[in-house]
Formats: structure tokens, sequence, C-alpha cells
């Protein structure tokens, strides 16, 4: 996209406070935009919990080709409590990752100034680094299926599929995403369990090996998931970039959301970075139904979300001076960073993050 066009962006608020925080992120676009000189505009949708207690749909049909035109989606959450586990999972999130190919799940580990870490003397300094997820294979993709169900004979199967093309592909991301972001260490860690899974995991790992061929400028490193999670929590600052599967790195981005803040704080992309691939970035947080109406819930990662987008979406520049503001106001204002503790309602933030623009 050339910074002359407008910006189209598809807002699915979603469930609970995902609603409060998207706004947030709107609010703080809107101010970003006349800064940097950019136009945008927004389309809503009402996917979700409500919609699917109406309908029985999680995504109509054609929803999803709808969506296709747009140059980026913005998400608040979904998960909705009279809706059963894993049907607004499945049926809206994963179904959107899957069908617009966003085959990179980006999460940056980042601890912004004024924020606490449960990790005892660990500084913002410290905590640093991006987990890249592959975003369409593994135990995700929904192989599997049952045997003698509701038997005492029952069998359950749920593979993990993993593909050449799929793991390459991620992984020249993250190469490429790692010289991008020329940290000093330039170092991409694969995360794996090459010594138990034998089959997949040598197929990222041989994949690993290739590709680093290509980029002889960054050091090729390599941890077992269960040792990373050691190293996270003990020496946070080893890493640069991790490139990792979709079920490991779904859990050890947890991890590090928590390293970074918590859940108030993380953000996450869903990005097809293909030409013409439209990419969904959200806040990690979930949909907390508990906060929902109060104006208490923390908006700093959907802001966080937002300028993501921006980075990813042709203004780089709006997207560093959002993180730039967000920081200030971490730094200078927050108390905490969690829900009804932050000494500003969801509001107030939204503004001081707009104000702090400059
Ligand atoms: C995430 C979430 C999702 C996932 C859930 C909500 C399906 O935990 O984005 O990390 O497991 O990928
Ligand atoms: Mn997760």
């Amino acid at each position: 996209m050339s910074p002359k066009d407008t910006l189209k962006i598809a807002v699915i608020g979603g469930d609970g406070t995902g609603p409060e925080v998207a706004r947030e992120g709107l609010k703080v676009l809107e101010a970003v935009a006349p800064l940097e000189g950019f136009k945008f505009e927004t389309t809503d949708f009402d996917f979700g919990g409500e919609r699917y207690l109406r309908t029985g749909e999680t995504l109509p049909a054609g929803a999803v080709d709808e969506l296709r035109k747009f140059d980026a989606i913005f998400l608040g959450a979904v998960g909705h409590p009279d809706v059963a586990p894993g049907i607004l999972e499945k049926g809206l999130l994963l179904e959107l990752r899957f069908q617009l190919d966003q085959y990179i799940n980006l999460r940056p580990v980042k601890l912004f100034p004024g924020v606490e870490t449960p990790l005892a003397g660990k500084k913002p300094e410290d905590i640093d680094f991006v987990v890249v997820r592959e975003n369409t294979e593994d135990m995700y993709c929904g192989t599997g299926g049952w045997l003698k169900k509701n038997t005492p004979d029952e069998v359950a199967t749920q593979t993990a599929v993993y593909t050449r093309k799929g793991c390459e592909r991620c992984i020249r991301w993250a190469f490429e995403y790692t010289r991008k972001r020329n940290n000093p260490k330039k170092m991409l860690t694969l995360v794996a369990k090459t010594n138990v899974l034998t089959y997949g995991h040598d197929l990222w790992w041989r994949t690993f090996q290739d590709v680093a061929k290509e980029y002889k400028d960054i050091k090729a490193d390599y941890n077992h998931v269960d040792a990373c999670c050691m190293w996270m929590v003990k020496n946070p600052e080893y890493y640069d970039v991790i490139v990792t599967t979709n079920m490991f790195g779904d859990i050890i981005t947890d991890l590090g959301g928590i390293l970074q803040g918590g859940m108030g704080v993380a953000a996450g992309g869903n990005i097809n970075p293909d030409k013409g691939g439209t990419s969904m970035y959200e806040p990690m947080g979930g949909s907390a139904p508990k906060y929902t109406g109060k104006n208490v819930i923390n908006p700093i990662a959907a802001i966080n979300a937002m300028a993501m987008l921006l980075e990813h979406t042709g203004q780089a520049k709006a997207g560093q001076r959002v993180l730039n503001a967000v920081q200030q106001v971490t730094g200078t204002k927050m108390k905490s960073q969690a829900a009804g503790k932050m000494g500003y309602s969801t509001t107030e933030v939204g503004d001081l993050v707009c104000k702090a623009l400059g």
C-alpha cells in the first residue's frame, strides 16, 4: 500500500471487553493519522458470541471474501460465557487465520518502562525479543477423530501436520524479520522438540538448516522447547527472535506475555505477508467477561496491536510513534497494567496515549 492511499480496516470488536479495548485502539489511530499524514476508513463487523447465539453462525457465508478486500483486520476479542469453548475460537479466529492464510503469528515480548514483570531483577533491556509462531499447521489443523466414542474403548487422535511449504515460508520470513530487526544479537532460535518429534520436527530442523544457508549474517540457533521455557525465565536477554511451531508457539507466547507484564499489554499479529494478503491484529487478553462494560480493562494491548497493524500495513512511522507514546504512558502515568488497578479508566488510558503522540 502506498502511503497516499486510504488504509481500509475491518473492525471486529467481538465479545466481552473486546469492543471497549478496540475503541481505544481506534481512538489512537484517529489521533495518529493526521500527525503522520495518512487517511483511513473503518468498517465494523458484528462477528462474535452475540451474533452466534442469535443466528447460529460464527462467520456468515461470504464474510471471508468480504474481509479479503481490506488492508487489515483489527480484532478485539472472541469468547462468550454462553458459548461452549472451541466454537468461537475454531469457527471465527482459527477459521480466519486458515482461510486468509495468515501463516505468521507475530508476538513481540517487550517489557515497557514502568511495567512490572514477575521476573526478579529483570529490566526493559533484558526482556525484548520476538516470537514468530507458525499459524496454520501442527495440531491446530483439525485433523483427527474418534473411534468408539463414548465407550470404554474410545480412541481419539489429534494429528500434528507439518508441510515443507508451511515451515519453509515461516522460517524464511523469520530470517528476513531477524535481519530487518537488526538487533546486535542477530540470532534466530528455532524452538522445537527434535529429540522426540523425530519426524515432524526433523522436517523443521532440516528446513531451518537449508534456509539458514541463505542468511549467513544471522546466527542460526536451536533450543528444545522445554529448555526454552527455563531459559525464557532465567535468561530472557539471551533471545532475539524465536521461530517455532504452532502449538509450542501458543504456549511459549503466553509465558512471554506474562514476562512483559501480562495480558493487558501483549499483542499479536496474524500475518499473511504475501502480496494482497489480509492480516489481522489483536490484543491477547481475551474477552474478560467479568470486566465487561466497567471501563476498567487495560487497552494497552489493543493499542499495541494497532501499532503493529500500522507497522505492517505501510505506516511504520506511525506504528513507532504509537509505541513511543505507549511507553511514555506506561513509564510515567500508569500505576499497574492490571484491570482496575491502572490508576486510570480504560478510556483515560486511551486519551493519555493520544496526548503522548505529541
Ligand atoms: C492465541 C490464542 C488462540 C490460539 C486461541 C484463542 C484459539 O490462545 O492466539 O494464542 O490458541 O491460538
Ligand atoms: Mn494462546
